[in-house]
């Protein structure tokens, strides 16, 4: 079947099995990794993207009951640079293996988005559907609420001064840094 979806702001087209997940379609289709694969069976949020602006687990999701649609993954979240939620998850320490850490994002940046107010048991509750295999929830959740702190809702994710912007390449840069010391 044919499917043309709307992948961080580009277009693509493709023939696909009617079968194919949404996952696969990003990941060997389109060659968008970002998103990982941790169960197949809506337990785990590894797969988390935004469809039409809802997070949802992109192996439950069709690629043709996405037809037509936009999606948004973790390479196009910050459109080039790093999205406030992906620097909070860095500063906090937000990871370990990292498997999880985008899905646990694409889930938080919608949580906070619809509740800019969010406390730290709404943050637990909200992230219940992401699993964490090196169960490292308390930086997670510390990273999450930095990241409600800092944003705004008339002016999503654009309060932290461009001083505190980095780029990709400046945080692969610190990266390669961290792992030297
Ligand atoms: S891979 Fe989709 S929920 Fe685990
Ligand atoms: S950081 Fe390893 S699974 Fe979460």
């Amino acid at each position: 079947m044919n499917v043309s979806l709307t992948i961080n702001g580009t277009g693509y087209e493709r023939d696909v099995e009617p079968r194919t997940l949404l996952v696969d379609f990003l990941r060997e289709e389109v060659g968008l990794t970002g998103t990982n694969v941790g169960c197949d069976t809506t337990q785990c949020g590894a797969c988390t993207v935004h469809l039409d602006g809802a997070a949802v687990k992109s192996c439950t999701v069709l690629a043709v009951q996405a037809e037509g649609g936009s999606v948004t993954t973790i390479e196009g979240l910050g459109n080039g640079e790093l999205h406030a939620m992906q620097q909070t998850f860095t500063e906090k320490h937000g990871l370990q293996c990292g498997f999880c850490t985008s899905g646990m994002i694409m889930t938080a940046v919608k949580l906070v988005e619809s509740h800019p107010d969010i406390e730290e048991d709404d943050i637990r509750h909200g992230l219940e559907g992401n699993l964490c295999r090196c169960t490292g929830y308390e930086n997670i959740v510390r990273a999450v609420a930095e990241g409600a702190r800092r944003f705004d809702p008339h002016s999503p994710w654009e309060m932290e001064p461009a001083e505190h912007k980095i780029t990709l390449r400046e945080a692969e840069r610190r990266a390669r840094e961290r792992s030297r010391a």
